[in-house]
C-alpha cells in the first residue's frame, strides 16, 4: 500500500533558527512522555475509552453499510446528507476527495451513484433551493439524516422539511426514502425511526461526532457514490500500525503533536491545513473542527483555566498563494504550516505550447499542471523558510481510498496525543452548550426566562450609541 509521510526538519531550529524552530533537544526531551502518552492512550483503547480508534477493525460498521448501500443503490438518484458538525463535514470532504470535482453534474446514467447535498446548515436560501430541486426527483431521493444525539436543532429542522416534502409526495411510503444514523440506542431521531419504520444505522456508542467519520456517519454517503470505503479502512489499519509506536521519531501522530505542543510554548497557536490539491480542500473544514473543538478548552485534566488550543486555518495551495502567502511571510510569526503534496495526481495535463507567446511565462511550456503545482509547493515552502516560518509537510503518494484513510487516522491520533501533552478532555465540548441554550431561550423554550432575559439585555436590545 502506498503510504503517506510527514516530513518536519523545517520546523525545526536546524532549519528555520533557535527563535522560531524545535530544538532538538526539546523534541528529545518529550520522547520519554510520547512513550508514557502511548502506553496511555494503549491503555485507554483498551478499556473502550478510544472507540474510534477501533473503527477500522470492526467488520460490523462496513458490513452495515454496504447491506444499506446494496438496498438504496438503485432508488437513489439524489442523496441529501443532512447533519451539523462532525455529523457532516467528514461525509463532504470524502466526497469530494475521492469524487471528481464535477461529480453531481454528470447525467444519471454516467454517475456512479446519486448526486450528493451536505446540508449542514439552516439558512433558508440553500434549503429553498434544494427543496425545489428534490421535488422533481422525489421518488428517487433518499434522505440521509446525520445525527448521534437525534436532538440537534439544526438537523432536525432540515429533516422536517425533507421529511415533509417526500411525504406530500409518496404519502405514507415515504418511509422508505429514509436513513437515520443515529445512536443505537437513545435519542428523539432513534425513536421517530422505530416510529416511522425507517432504515437506520449506528453511530456508534463512545464516537464523539468530529471522531465519528470511519463510521457509517462519513462512509455511507461515500460508499453510495462507490467510494471503496473498504479501502478506506485498510488505509486507516495501515496507519494504526505506525501510529502505535512509542519512537517520537518514528511515529507521525505523535512528531505532529510534539512538533504544535512545542511551538505553541512558542507564542505559535495557529495551525494552518494547506493542501496544495482542491480536492483535499474539504478537509480543511474536517480538520478545523477536529483541533479547535477537541483541543480549545477552558479547564485542564489537572488544572483550572488553562484556556488552552490551538486555532485551525483552512488554506489552499496555490490559490492561497495569492491572498494568505503574503500574511504567513510577513505577519505575526505566529502559526505551523502543514502543507500537503500529492505526488502523483490522477490526471496528468500538458501546460499548452501556447503560453510560450508570453514571454514571461514561456519557461512552463511543455511541462504539465502537477510539476507546476509542487513546484509551486516547493516554492512556498522555501519561500516559508527564508522568513523563519515553521513548516511540516504531509506526502501523499496519490489521493486514494488508502491514503485519505491514513490521513484521518493520522489526524484523528494526533489530536488523541495533543490532547494528553495539553492535558485537557479531547471529547468534550461543555463551550458549544450555552449557544444552543441561547438559541432555544430565544425561540420561546419553557424553563430560559433568566437567559432569555439576560440576552435581551446583552446583544438583544442594541445600545444605539455603538451603532454607526
Ligand atoms: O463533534 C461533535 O461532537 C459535534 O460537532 C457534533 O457532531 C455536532 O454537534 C452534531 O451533533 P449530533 O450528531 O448529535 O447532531
Amino acid at each position: 500500500m502506498d503510504t503517506i509521510r510527514l516530513y518536519w526538519k523545517n520546523a525545526t531550529a536546524a532549519a528555520i533558527g533557535d527563535a522560531h524552530g524545535v530544538a532538538d533537544k526539546d523534541l528529545k526531551a518529550l520522547a520519554p512522555q510520547i512513550k508514557s502518552i502511548t502506553r496511555l492512550l494503549s491503555d485507554d483503547r483498551k478499556a473502550g475509552k478510544l472507540r474510534y480508534r477501533d473503527l477500522p477493525f470492526d467488520d460490523d460498521v462496513t458490513d452495515a453499510i454496504h447491506r444499506q448501500v446494496e438496498h438504496f443503490r438503485d432508488r437513489c438518484d439524489v442523496l441529501v446528507v443532512l447533519g451539523i458538525g462532525g455529523s457532516a463535514l467528514g461525509a463532504r470532504a470524502l466526497h469530494e476527495s475521492l469524487n471528481p470535482y464535477t461529480y453531481n453534474l454528470l447525467s444519471d446514467r454516467t454517475r456512479p451513484g446519486p448526486q450528493v447535498f451536505v446540508v449542514d446548515n439552516v439558512d433558508p436560501d440553500q434549503i429553498k433551493s434544494l427543496l425545489e430541486l428534490v421535488t422533481a426527483k422525489a421518488k428517487k431521493t433518499i434522505v440521509n439524516v446525520v445525527s448521534k444525539s437525534g436532538e440537534t436543532v439544526e438537523t432536525a429542522a432540515g429533516f422536517f422539511l425533507f421529511r415533509d416534502l417526500l411525504q406530500s409526495k409518496l404519502g405514507k411510503k415515504y418511509n422508505e426514502n429514509v436513513i437515520a444514523t443515529t445512536d443505537p440506542e437513545t435519542g428523539a431521531l432513534r425513536q421517530l425511526a422505530r416510529q416511522e419504520g425507517y432504515r437506520t444505522l449506528d453511530v456508534p456508542s463512545g464516537v464523539p461526532g468530529r471522531f465519528a467519520i470511519l463510521s457509517a456517519v462519513g462512509l455511507f454517503s461515500a460508499a453510495i457514490t462507490g467510494i471503496d470505503v473498504d479501502a478506506i479502512m485498510a488505509g486507516a489499519r495501515e496507519m494504526d500500525k505506525r501510529v502505535k509506536d512509542a519512537d517520537l521519531f518514528a511515529n507521525p501522530a505523535a512528531m505532529i503533536a510534539a512538533i504544535h505542543y512545542l511551538l505553541l510554548q512558542k507564542g505559535k497557536p495557529i495551525s494552518v491545513l494547506m493542501p496544495y490539491s482542491t480536492s483535499l480542500y474539504a478537509f480543511g473544514d474536517w480538520y478545523g473542527q477536529l483541533v479547535a473543538e477537541s483541543l480549545g478548552k477552558q479547564h485542564g485534566l489537572k488544572r483550572k483555566d488553562v484556556h488552552t488550543g490551538i486555532t485551525p486555518i483552512k488554506a489552499l495551495g496555490a490559490t492561497d498563494q495569492h491572498s494568505q502567502v503574503q500574511l504567513y511571510r510577513e505577519g505575526p510569526n505566529d502559526k505551523l504550516i502543514t502543507m500537503v503534496e500529492v505526488e502523483r495526481f490522477g490526471s496528468k495535463i500538458a501546460i499548452p505550447a501556447g503560453l510560450k507567446s508570453i514571454p514571461s511565462l514561456a519557461f512552463t511550456a511543455g511541462s504539465n499542471l502537477q510539476t507546476l503545482i509542487n513546484a509551486e509547493k516547493l516554492a512556498t515552502e522555501h519561500a516559508l523558510l527564508v522568513s523563519q516560518r515553521p513548516t511540516m509537510s504531509l506526502m501523499l503518494p496519490q489521493i486514494s481510498p488508502e491514503t485519505v484513510g491514513q490521513f484521518i487516522y493520522l489526524y484523528e491520533t494526533a489530536v488523541s496525543y495533543l490532547a494528553a501533552l495539553l492535558e485537557i478532555d479531547a471529547y468534550n465540548t461543555p463551550a458549544v452548550e450555552l449557544g444552543k441554550a441561547g438559541t432555544a431561550a430565544l425561540m420561546g423554550r419553557d424553563g430560559l426566562a433568566d437567559l432569555n432575559k439576560a440576552m435581551q439585555a446583552s446583544v438583544v436590545k442594541r445600545d444605539l450609541k455603538f451603532l454607526v
